[in-house]
């Protein structure tokens, strides 16, 4: 079984086939998702809302990230392993967010580390790239950023937050970016940063043209009891198991059926 690797995902940008990623953030998971065929397994600080039952991903310490990206790597043969830098582990200067990469890398098995925002982040990403740090960027609804986001709205729907966006896209790639996430932005949006960058976007609530898909495990399992976003599809629907709603939402996203226009935003 090949190893994915952010080569990969490119490669599959090249050739227009879409690629999928869950969050998962424990073993017997992360085996299940892995061995269903996910490229990423991304260890989102959505943990703090889903495990944890927080009302926001603020509280995720990087103790947790880095205990919960271990019990995946257990668990995890072929898909890339991605993990959140969570709030307060990064923003500080490039220095924090290596030393909290290296953490996240060395005890937690993570290949490539995901952090959110532009503008302040570009330095950042730029410092890791440079020392050999893989990373994914974040953009559009950015959770850590909740409270000056006023809320979990949809984001770039507006010329100048969407010009933002696109300028934001172009200079993480630049400073060295492997994988940009784009959360809640209009379809159009995601389209036009997609086919701006080279390096591969992977979209939640982003409408069908990004190049990769990612679902919260527990949005696809329908297991989240507060509000779950308007992207979200439980594939638990008309599945006969766990293994079986994974693999429809893989042969969903592959075939171009999810997310569907009531999934997206325009
Ligand atoms: O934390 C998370 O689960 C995420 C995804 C929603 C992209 O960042």
């Amino acid at each position: 079984m090949n190893q994915v690797t952010s080569r990969t995902l490119r490669e599959m940008k090249e050739k227009g086939e879409k690629f999928t990623s869950l969050t998962v953030y424990d073993y017997s998971f992360a085996a299940l998702v892995d061995s269903a065929g996910i490229d990423v397994a991304l260890v989102g600080d959505s943990l703090g809302m889903v495990i944890q039952g927080h009302q926001s991903t603020l509280p995720v310490t990087l103790d947790e990230m880095i205990y919960h990206t271990s019990c995946v790597a257990n668990g995890v043969d072929r898909a890339l392993l991605v993990a959140d830098l969570p709030f307060g582990a990064y923003q500080v200067s490039p220095e924090e967010a290596y030393e909290s990469s290296v953490e996240l890398i060395k005890f937690g098995g993570a290949h490539m580390v995901k952090l959110e925002g532009g503008g302040a982040m570009v330095e950042v990403v730029d410092f890791l790239s440079e020392r050999g740090i893989h990373v994914c960027a974040h953009l559009g609804l950015t959770p850590q950023y909740v409270h000056q986001l006023g809320g979990y709205r949809v984001q770039g729907r507006e010329e100048e937050e969407a010009k933002q966006l696109i300028e934001g896209a172009l200079a993480l790639e630049k400073a060295g970016a492997g994988l940009l996430v784009l959360e809640a932005v209009p379809s159009g949006l995601a389209a036009q940063i997609t086919s701006g960058l080279s390096i591969p976007t992977l979209g939640i609530g982003a409408g069908g043209e990004t190049d990769g898909q990612v679902l919260v495990l527990h949005d696809l399992l329908g297991i989240y009891p507060d509000n779950t976003p308007r992207f979200a599809k439980n594939f638990m629907t008309g599945a006969d198991s766990v293994e079986g709603a994974i693999k429809a939402y893989i042969k969903a996203v592959k075939s171009g059926l999810f997310p569907a226009p009531e999934h997206s935003f325009d």
